[in-house]
């Protein structure tokens, strides 16, 4: 294969270099496009052609179901691996040791205490706030109370802000939990694990113990390393564009977070359970929301089906969909939201609308089922997404710093009105 591309602009020809990733992805290497054709531009809204950065932290392939982070297959990372080592991976690019791992943990717990001021910022939230829009809010404020830039060239530095966001940020989770239930705030215990010390912080009453499950603390572990990292989605992307001014790690991860609420990213997962609630409360007629979906006058969609990416399988579903089966086991747990869930995903997977298409469940789907099931009300469920996604965000951040990326600033193509003279309000 010729290791160029030619482009031809008004009769003139122009060559771009190829560019080969080790999974033997090929890439034209536009970088001097404008220069060479004279300001010529390409236009690719929702960037579905465009590569924004090299990246050796993720590895997708939407048309196999491939998903791999620094090497290592989603499934066995499942499988063997837990929460923590998963976070060390995706940051450091190795696996940790016992030793890392440990002290890993260990720095991360030293830095759990968040500033007790943040309590006010908590407290002057309405109960009716949405849990997204104080988990952005409370990120962004630790940047005032941990105001020092992050020093990239300072291994020690770079290690310490990554250790204090871990241990930080699963405390506003469990806060803005509690915050929304009227429940009391507090730190976790040094004792538990990481993902036990999150089901204790957000589940522990205050006059009783809090007992631990460890199917649920399994699944919930599972569901974290299946959000951890998914490359330059919307809102990794935005992660990286928002550090690229070379604004601070918290800052950019709050930017992070409200990127993922929306309802076409992480916010699906809330909008899949709101979807099954109001097809039950309809009378539970799947047919007829089937039909909705694929009427294209109605801008309904099946809530949990299809993904920008993968176009055969999700194969992070397939897992959770086991760890859904294993937690609704061990809870007997007998909901008819399920029911109708299950209807769906038979209904979609025969439809030829969406076989065409390729539109399959994806992670959402079958996650919000598993954090009903483990009490977590709906409008928290894009909060564990984030939670489960914060190591891959600062993995990227760190990549994209460490590499010394430029702003991202993109180009337009104009298409408003051209020069015109000003006129006068009375002459409007
Ligand atoms: N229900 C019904 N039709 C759908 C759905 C759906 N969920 N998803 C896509 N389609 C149809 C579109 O109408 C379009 O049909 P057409 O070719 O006849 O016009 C075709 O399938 C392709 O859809 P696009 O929107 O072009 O696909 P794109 O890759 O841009 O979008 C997306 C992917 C946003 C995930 C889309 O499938 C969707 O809206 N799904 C529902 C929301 C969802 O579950 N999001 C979670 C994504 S996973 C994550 O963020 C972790």
């Amino acid at each position: 294969m010729s290791n160029t591309a030619t482009l031809e602009v008004n009769g003139q020809k122009h060559e771009f270099p190829l560019v080969t990733g080790t999974e033997n992805e090929v890439a034209i290497d536009v970088k001097a496009l404008r220069g060479s054709t004279g300001g010529v531009i390409t236009i690719d809204p929702g960037y579905k052609n465009t590569g924004s950065c090299e990246s050796g932290i993720t590895f997708l392939d939407g048309e196999k179901g491939i998903l791999r982070y620094r090497g290592y297959s989603i499934e066995e990372l499942a499988e063997k691996a837990d929460f923590l080592e998963v976070a060390y991976l995706l940051i450091f690019g190795e696996l940790p040791t016992k030793e890392q791992h440990d002290k890993f943990h260990a720095d991360i717990k030293s830095k759990s205490v968040v500033d007790d001021d943040i309590r006010k910022i908590v407290d002057a939230f309405p109960k009716s706030a949405h849990p997204m829009g104080v988990l952005s809010s409370l990120t962004s404020a630790l940047t005032a109370f941990n105001p020092s830039s992050v020093n990239v060239d300072s291994e020690e530095d770079m290690y310490n802000s990554v250790v204090k966001i871990l241990g930080k940020f699963p405390v506003l989770v469990a806060w803005t939990l509690r915050k929304k239930q009227g429940l009391p705030l507090d730190y976790g215990d040094n004792s538990l694990g990481y993902v036990e010390n999150v089901l204790k912080m957000m589940f522990k009453q205050p006059n009783q113990d809090y007992v631990q499950n460890k199917v649920i603390v399994d699944a919930l572990d599972k569901l974290l390393i299946l959000h951890a990292d998914h490359e330059q989605n919307c809102s990794t992307s935005t992660v990286r564009i928002v550090g690229s001014s070379h604004a601070g790690l918290f800052a950019s991860l709050s930017a992070g977070i409200s990127a993922l609420w929306g309802p076409l990213h992480g916010g699906a997962n809330q909008a899949v359970l709101e979807m099954l609630e109001a097809i039950r409360e309809d009378g539970g007629d799947t047919k007829k929301y089937m039909a909705k979906a694929k009427d294209k006058s109605d801008p309904f969609r099946l809530m949990g089906f299809g993904h920008r990416v993968y176009k055969n399988f999700d194969p992070r579903a397939k897992i959770i969909k086991v760890a859904a089966d294993e937690v609704l086991a061990d809870l007997g747990v007998e909901d008819p939201i399920l029911d109708i869930a299950k209807g769906l995903e038979k209904e979609a997977l025969e439809d030829s609308y969406f076989v065409d298409r390729k539109l399959y469940p994806n992670v959402d789907f079958y996650s919000g089922i598993i954090y009903r099931a483990m009490g977590i009300p709906t409008d928290m469920f894009t909060v564990m997404f984030a939670l489960g996604r914060l190591p891959g965000w600062i993995a990227q951040w760190r990549e994209m710093r460490l590499r010394k990326e430029p702003i991202g600033r993109p180009r337009q193509l104009y298409i408003g009105e051209t020069h015109r003279a000003f006129k006068p309000m009375n002459k409007r």
